[in-house]
This record gives C-alpha cells, structure tokens and sequence, in this order.
C-alpha cells in the first residue's frame, strides 16, 4: 500500500512539526500577506534560487513598492531591473498582469483562486502560493520540489511528467494540506525541500519522516522523482559582432517572440551549428548586414549557456566599421549608453570585461 491515511497523517504531523521546531529558513517574503508581493516573490522564483532572487525581490520591492506603481512604470525600466533574472518572458507577464490588476481590479489583487488563475504568467502552483500565502485559501502547492518529496515519501513510481503522474501526485497533495493552516503548510514543504529532501543529498539523518520514508527503506532516495522523458535541448550558435568605432556600438531591441525578449543585443548571425570566423564571413546573412570594408580586432572563446530547452554557444566578434557606416535595423549607440539598457547579462558581462579594445 503506497498511501494509507496513516502514513498520510504521520507526513503533515511531521512536516509541521519540523517546521515549527528546526525550520530556520529566512527569507524577505516570508510570513509576508501583501498579495501584490508574495506574486512578485513566486514570480521572481519560479526559475531562480532563493539566493538570487531574494536580491531582485528587495530591489522590485523598493522601485515598486505596490502593484500601481509597476503597473506605470516603464517597460525598459522594468526589463533593466530584470537583468540578469533570465527567462524574461516572465517580466513581460509580470508587467501585464500589473496592468490588469489596475484596470480589471481597480489595483485590488483578486481574492479567490479562480479569479488568480487567469492572471497571465500564473499557474497552478502561483495560484496556490499566493491563495493561500495572502487569504489562507486551501490550495496545495505542487511543482518540482513537492513532486519529489511525495514520490520519494511515498514511493511513487508512476511518472511525474505523465498525465497519470501529474493527477496522483495533485490529489495527494491535496489530500495532505493542513486546511487550517494552507500558508504554513505550503511554506513548510517548499522549505523541507530546499533544505532536507533535498534533490542530489538529501539529509535522511535529520529527517523526521525518515522512519516512514519508502525510498530511505530502500535506499532509493536518487530514483525519485521517475520522469518519462528527457529533456529535448536545441543547440543555437549566436556569433555577436561587436561593431563600431571608437566609442559607439551598434545594437538594436530584440522584438521577436523567442528568448530575450525586448533586451538589447550586438550584430547578431545565428546558425544551428558551429562555424569558424571564416565560415560566417562568407555567409550571405553577413554579407546582407555588414561592409566589406568591416575589420575584424579580436574574436572570443565560445561560451555556453544553458536554458531549459535550449543550449546557446555564444561568440563575441569584436569589429572596427569606417566612420558614417549604417547597418540595417541597428542603432550607433554610445558605449556610455549601454549600461542604461537591458542586454542578457552574458552580454553585458563580455563587454564589461572586453575593455576600450576597439580603437
Ligand atoms: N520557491 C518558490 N517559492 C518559494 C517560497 N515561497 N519559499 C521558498 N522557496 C520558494
């Protein structure tokens, strides 16, 4: 018998009782009620750790300190504070949300899980934190951390990522909130995850439901959670030419629905495969964009950065263009400027490091 209401029970007692006796985990939104922050906390969370976001939650909290004052604020200003973060179409949500909070609501966060749900960028595990974090509401938080703790306590094998999976582990859930106290329940197993059922070193020595756990009773602990499928992961090749004179860039706005929404970037040429210097020189994408007068000062290492479906190799090309050059759908910009504007972060770090090289 994988659950019975008596290894369901023993799991909430327990749970809360860690919570209360050794929980010491503190973070700025904890015990926080304020809707319009627990959401910009959750938000911030959803694919950054703790550490990171809890850096971006002050400084949103300070610019913005209520939902009217993100809903005004300047889509630029907004992407600028982000920086950083990734995943940007989560700010895009966030400052559409802001506004339909003002409009749709007259600035009042909605109260009920139904109304939260049709937020954009807000799905059912937001919706839960946020019901039940800001109105007790009892709603049971269920993503990766949750998913793993359950399979493992419980021993369930059937897939997290399956259909089957996904409603088990929901109903379970469900069935093992402290309906009394959503907010603290939810709050506890996100920090018994974080801190003990940890995913690659759980510390089964501390646990208090240890003695109930079926992969601690087998030594199973790593062949929990079970996933159907893997990750499929696209490379994309992304050489950046940093082009200009002296002290000017060019640079334009990505506008495209894809990744980096509405930051800045170089002169880009993207492939879906690895290309010598040469071998872009010679492509017509290159020749289209840039002179043939372009003279080529420094070319970086290739660096990668990985986003959940995608692998990006990136290469900085630094190239001199002759005074009066235009480049199409790009803009001179001061190198004074840069700083002011959004770029993705492993952009504006390449230009911090590359110095005054281009002369
Ligand atoms: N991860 C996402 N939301 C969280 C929260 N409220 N506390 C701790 N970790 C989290």
């Amino acid at each position: 018998m994988l659950s019975t209401p008596k290894k369901r029970s023993f799991f909430t007692r327990e749970l809360l009782h860690w919570n209360a006796r050794f929980n010491h985990r503190d973070m700025p939104w904890k015990h926080e009620k304020d809707p319009y922050k627990i959401w910009l906390s959750e938000i911030i969370l959803q694919q950054t750790r703790v550490e990171q976001g809890r850096e971006y939650y002050n400084r949103f909290v300070h610019a913005y300190p209520t939902v009217e004052q993100l809903a005004v604020a300047k889509d630029d200003d907004v992407y600028k504070l982000w920086e950083g973060l990734g995943y940007y179409s989560r700010c895009k949500n966030l400052l559409h949300t802001a506004r339909e909070i003002v409009n749709k609501y007259a600035g009042v966060f909605p109260k009920t899980y139904e109304e939260i749900i049709q937020l954009k960028g807000i799905g059912p595990y937001t919706a839960a934190a946020i019901a039940s974090f800001a109105f007790q509401l009892p709603y049971a938080v269920l993503d990766g951390n949750v998913m793993r703790i359950l399979s493992r306590y419980f021993g369930i094998s059937t897939a997290i990522d399956s259909t089957e999976g996904k409603k088990e582990l929901a109903t379970l859930a469900n069935s093992l909130l402290d309906t009394d106290a959503p907010g603290i329940y939810n709050q506890a197993i996100m920090d018994f995850g974080a801190t003990i059922c940890k995913p690659k070193q759980p510390v089964c020595t501390n646990c208090l439901l240890a003695e109930n756990c079926t992969a601690f009773a087998n030594v199973e602990q790593q062949a929990y959670p079970v996933k159907e499928k893997k990750v499929k992961q696209s490379s994309r090749w992304m050489y950046y030419f940093i082009a200009g004179n002296k002290d000017n860039y060019f640079i334009r706005k990505r506008t495209e629905k894809d990744i980096w929404f509405q930051l800045h970037e170089f002169v880009l040429i993207e492939t879906n495969n690895k290309k010598s210097i040469a071998q872009i020189l010679k492509l017509n994408a290159y020749k289209q964009l840039m002179p043939s007068t372009a003279s080529i000062t420094n070319t970086s290492e290739v660096y990668t950065h990985k986003l959940t479906h995608q692998i990006l190799h990136i290469v900085f090309v630094e190239a001199r263009l002759q005074a009066g050059t235009k480049l199409d759908g790009y803009q001179l910009t001061a190198r004074s400027q840069l700083k002011k504007l959004a770029f993705p972060k492993i952009l504006s770090l390449y230009v911090e490091k590359m110095g005054k090289t281009i002369t």
